[in-house]
């Protein structure tokens, strides 16, 4: 019987590479200058061009906003060292109240978090310029001006879809009117990622975030990003491939168990694929599935706790915890208030170790995508790449990487995938961008044939 409730979570490897497949065609329809605007895998370009080349330097700030907590950073790159410091960082909560509330709202917090850090750091005088790290979809038209496409995870301000950011941030710190800041660059985690890590490997053409949310961005020839002028050279393109699903496209290999998330979830019918990956739906999965077992008296003497039986408390650091030791298993079993049997406690740790690797070859899937794709646009036998990794799934779960690392190789055999873990690519990577933005482009080292990220208006064909 619990074979019922774990095998829908278990995708074969023809069905990964069906996955893999689909997404392959939904990368072009994103791609494409007409497909583009019904794309559900938006493929976003975002003006970055070039990798550090060692040149950049000065003290930055940084905002991070879209992962497990909103940070204010400062940031020193500097030239000799090749170093980028983390001079000082705070963690600014943001109540659940302000997720759901007005935009003025969210950016008047966001303002009084950098004003008490710059107040308190001594830096209020100066006017440093500030990399953005909002990760959420946006059609970037230009490295300060970006309209948030929609909300993700679980934000949902009213007044901003369709808005620039920057502008909103910019309103908020003039409302307070007691410090300036200089320019901005605006950045996705997954680039912040990818050039955090590129600073170190001239080879990290690709950023994937598994955190909260999941997304990816890669190198890509700017000739097949069709609503960009240009035939010459590669562009980021931040993919947004937690929308891949919205169009209904993975509806076959959904569970009665994503379908309830989805559809209690602040944005239901969009983020399909996202639901099934990241770190804001997994412990849901789980907690729904161990509650229909336990209806059908396949757990717990059909007695459901009361924290079982709330939306959203079985969070997704218990899956990692339960998977690294049957004792931590039964720890967060007690503390949920329920009446264990041992046998439950490893029929819980299967459904946990379902779930999460059912995520793990979903990404994997996807990542071999995009080195298939990067293989193929440069005409490659074989492709020897980087990918940036961060989040929290990523780097928390026992098993995770070792599971996503293995099925990459299955499905992209002609692929050889160094993965790097960044080091806070949110922070540091952003600095790094609006490093590299404020230099003049012409005084960039273009390094040809190599990954060249150089941040450079472009115009939209449109
Ligand atoms: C957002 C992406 C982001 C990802 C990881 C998703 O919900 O749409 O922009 O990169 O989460 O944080």
């Amino acid at each position: 019987l619990t074979v019922s409730f774990i095998s829908p979570f278990q995708l074969s490897p023809e069905t990964l590479q069906e996955v893999s497949a689909r997404l392959r065609k939904d990368l072009l329809r994103g791609l494409g200058k007409h497909s583009h605007h019904k794309a559900p895998v938006k493929m976003l370009p975002t003006f970055v061009r070039a990798t550090p080349d060692g040149t950049e330097k000065g003290d930055f700030l940084a905002l991070d906003l879209g992962g497990t907590n909103f940070r204010v950073l400062h940031v020193r790159v500097e030239e000799e060292a090749q170093k980028v410091l983390k001079m000082d960082s705070q963690i600014c909560a943001i109540p659940q109240e302000m997720m759901l509330g007005t935009g003025e709202q969210l950016f008047d917090h966001i303002a009084t978090c950098l004003g008490d850090f710059l107040e308190s750091h001594n830096l209020k005088g100066q006017t440093l310029p500030l990399g953005f790290t909002f990760s959420f979809p946006c059609e970037q038209l230009e490295i300060d001006k970006s309209i948030l496409i929609r909300w993700t995870k679980g934000f949902n301000c009213s007044g901003v879809e369709g808005k620039d950011v920057v502008q909103l941030l910019k309103e908020a710190i003039h409302r307070r009117g007691d410090y300036h800041i200089g320019s901005v660059a605006m950045v996705n985690d997954t680039v912040g990622t990818m050039m955090s890590c590129g600073y170190k490997d001239q080879s990290c053409e690709i950023g994937m975030i598994i955190g909260t949310g999941t997304n990816a961005c890669y190198m890509e020839e700017i000739k097949n990003v069709k609503r960009i002028e240009g035939e010459d050279g590669r562009m980021c393109i931040n993919t947004e491939w937690g929308g891949f699903g919205d169009d209904g496209c993975l509806d076959d290999i959904l569970t009665e168990f994503d379908v309830e998330v989805d559809k209690t979830s602040i944005n239901p019918g969009v983020h399909i694929f996202e639901k099934m990956i990241s770190g804001m739906y997994l412990g849901e999965i789980v907690r729904l599935v161990l509650v229909k077992m336990t209806k059908d008296k396949l757990l717990f003497k059909g007695q459901i706790s009361e924290a079982l039986g709330t939306r959203g408390l079985f969070e997704t650091k218990f899956i990692s915890e339960i998977e690294d030791g049957l004792e931590n298993a039964k720890k967060i079993l007690t503390e949920l208030g329920l009446d264990w049997s041992l046998v439950d406690a490893s029929v819980v740790r299967l459904v946990c170790d379902t779930i999460s690797s059912r995520s793990a070859y979903l990404c994997a899937a996807a990542l071999a995508t995009l080195v298939n794709r990067i293989r193929n646009n440069r005409k490659l036998g074989h492709l020897k790449t980087t990918v940036g990794v961060d989040g929290t799934v990523y780097r928390k779960h026992p098993t995770f990487s070792s599971k996503l690392q293995k099925a990459v190789r299955l499905l992209a055999p002609q692929c050889d995938i160094t993965f790097l873990v960044s080091e806070d690519g949110s922070g540091k990577g952003a600095a790094m961008v609006t490093a590299v933005a404020q230099r003049p482009a012409h005084q960039s080292r273009l390094l040809e044939e190599k990954t060249v990220y150089i941040l450079t208006p472009y115009l939209q064909k449109h």
